[in-house]
């Protein structure tokens, strides 16, 4: 079997038209979706990461302005630029690129931003209403895996889905998603014993570790589906997953490739969750 590739990059590109129409009407009702993007210190990732969610807003119609503070930024000042952008009528959605400097708290500036601009879902509102299936915004990342695979028709209800990886932002809200839609869920993280027994197991597996090609054909249950999350620059300089791709490519039923899969799907839900936001001051 020769694994159907699940392009983010193709999907993103559809809804993103669709996104293009939908922010016009906004427009024409006298609101311009607005996102404001902060990022602290000067690490390449996360700036290539803020200039490409910039480039994406563009792209729509989206209004966006692009923060870039210094390393040596105060938690203080990171919380008046917060509370400034909660209080703009132009902005519609607040991203704090992550990882911060490590003499800011984290949790203290995802806790000041407002729920109704959190439109990376990370508030713990915003957690806690996805746990419970109240409206608020989904995580960027969990979300677009949903839609990734939703959109080749893959059922979800009652497979069993395992989840490599177990942080706050991928990890575990991807697991309460699926949960959401029906699967049966499974966590493996880095203390798990007989990790490949577990992993043979899954209909749908979802890899987010953050380690180069840690997860191989051994892993893998024949026919399975395979979401590859991580982004990682190998020896050669070159992107590479946390899937081995070509070792995988003939067992799996579906598979998400790096780049041009998950990572184009991510930015794409935070132009959704904001022209969300947008449209939500609209009522
Ligand atoms: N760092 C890695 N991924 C993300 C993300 O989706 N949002 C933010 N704010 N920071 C990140």
């Amino acid at each position: 079997m020769t694994a159907e590739i699940i392009s983010g990059k193709e999907l993103a590109q559809n809804k993103r038209d669709e996104m293009k129409v939908i922010t016009e009407d906004l427009k024409s009702k006298g609101i311009t979706p607005g996102l404001a993007v902060i990022l602290v210190g000067e690490d390449p990732a996360s700036r290539s990461y803020v200039r490409g969610k910039k480039r994406a807003c563009e792209e729509v119609g989206i209004y966006s302005e692009l923060d870039e503070l210094p390393y040596e930024t105060t938690e203080e000042e990171l919380l008046e630029k917060v509370e400034k952008l909660n209080q703009s009528p132009h902005i519609h959605g607040i991203l704090v690129q992550l990882p911060l400097p490590s003499h800011i708290s984290e949790e203290a500036i995802i806790n000041k931003i407002l729920p109704e601009k959190d439109v990376d879902g990370f508030h713990p509102i915003n957690i806690g209403k996805m746990m419970i299936g109240q409206e608020g915004f989904l995580p960027c990342t969990p979300f677009g895996i949903v839609e990734m695979i939703k959109s080749k028709g893959i059922s979800i209800e009652g497979k069993h889905v395992v989840i490599i990886g177990r942080s706050n932002i991928v990890g575990k809200p991807v697991g309460q998603l699926l949960l959401r839609e029906n699967a049966t869920v499974t966590y493996c993280h880095s203390r798990t014993k007989n990790m490949e027994e577990i992993t043979k197991q899954a209909d749908i597996l979802v890899v987010a570790i953050g380690r180069e090609e840690m997860i191989g054909s051994e892993h893998i249950k024949p026919g399975a589906v395979v979401i590859d999350v991580g982004v990682n620059r190998n020896e050669a300089g070159k992107l590479v997953g946390d899937v081995k791709f070509d070792d995988v490519k003939d067992l799996a039923s579906y598979l998400t490739p790096v780049p041009g899969g998950v990572g184009p799907m991510t930015i794409t839900m935070l132009l959704h969750n904001t022209i969300q936001s947008a449209s939500r001051s609209l009522k």
